[in-house]
């Protein structure tokens, strides 16, 4: 058990990597929050859970309100008495596109989910964290930070923001023992993945965008998960400022 007794948040844990991310954190013996603003599949991913025997519970948060940032650390602290993982993994894109077709309130939204849920996560963590002298953060990027894809301009530029803040939080926290690393996954099998690719998920597209990792394959939810398990793990405390990609090769 890698993760025993420890306590974590999953920000969009209802889908895609965050409910692989909420599954592997239990399976290691952590209690998980799982905090989305779908109530419906978030309140799914907890109850399944706990039919396994984890601690689980679901806590509806819209990362970008600061109101319910507040709760869901409360919220945990409250049930599980500390806080030790923080995983910032709720996350939108516009649709593949020109970049100057994207509106403006789009733009807005994007960057609120993707780099204010940051900003509001650290608020209200931050504190927690430097009472018990320790605690973790795990952000996900993209490799959309390192080698950005046309047409994705703008989700590019927010992936961007939350690999820098992901070093500067890390080493700004580290005197407090406050570690900060990010996971940079290549483009995987999840909801989001028509989006990426601005047409309907066929065969031929899916073949343009594998041919692009020279592992050969698109990303799987759990390689993600594992990666978060490893930036988790108390084994790792020596290891903060690491945006590491998860991807295949595709930086390379
Ligand atoms: N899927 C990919 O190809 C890929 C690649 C690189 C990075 N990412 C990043 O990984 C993260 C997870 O993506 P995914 O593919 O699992 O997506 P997903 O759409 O399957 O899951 C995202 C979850 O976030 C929740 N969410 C959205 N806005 C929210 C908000 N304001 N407050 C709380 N929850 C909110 C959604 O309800 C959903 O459950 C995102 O940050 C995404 O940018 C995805």
């Amino acid at each position: 058990m890698r993760l025993k007794n420890q306590i974590a948040i999953v920000t969009g844990g209802a889908s895609g990597f965050g409910e692989s991310i909420s599954h592997a954190f239990t399976a290691e013996g952590a209690a998980v929050v799982v905090a989305d603003l779908n109530a419906e599949k978030g309140e799914q991913v907890a109850a399944a859970l706990v039919a396994k025997g984890h601690r689980a519970l679901f806590c509806r948060t819209d990362v970008t309100r600061t109101a319910d940032m507040a709760q869901l650390v409360e919220t945990t602290v409250q049930q599980f008495g500390r806080l030790d993982v923080m995983v910032n993994n709720a996350g939108i894109s516009h649709a593949n596109q020109p970049m100057l077709n994207v509106s403006e309130a789009e733009f807005d939204r994007i960057f609120q989910v993707n780099v204010k849920s940051l900003y509001l996560s650290a608020v209200h963590c931050v504190p927690v964290f430097r009472r018990q002298r320790s605690g973790c953060f795990i952000n996900i990027g993209s490799t959309a930070a390192v080698r950005p894809r046309p047409g994705l301009t703008w989700y590019n530029g927010s992936k961007g923001a939350v690999v820098l803040i992901t070093k500067s939080m890390a080493v700004e926290l580290a005197p407090d023992n406050i570690r900060a690393n990010a996971i940079n996954p290549a483009i995987a099998d999840t909801p989001l993945l028509t989006t990426f690719m601005g047409g309907a998920d066929t065969p031929e597209n899916r073949a343009k965008f594998t041919a692009s990792i020279p592992l050969g394959r698109l990303g799987r939810s759990t390689d993600v998960a594992n990666a978060a398990v490893f930036f988790a793990d108390p084994a790792s405390e020596f290891v903060t400022g690491v945006c590491m990609e998860v991807d295949g090769g595709r930086c390379i």
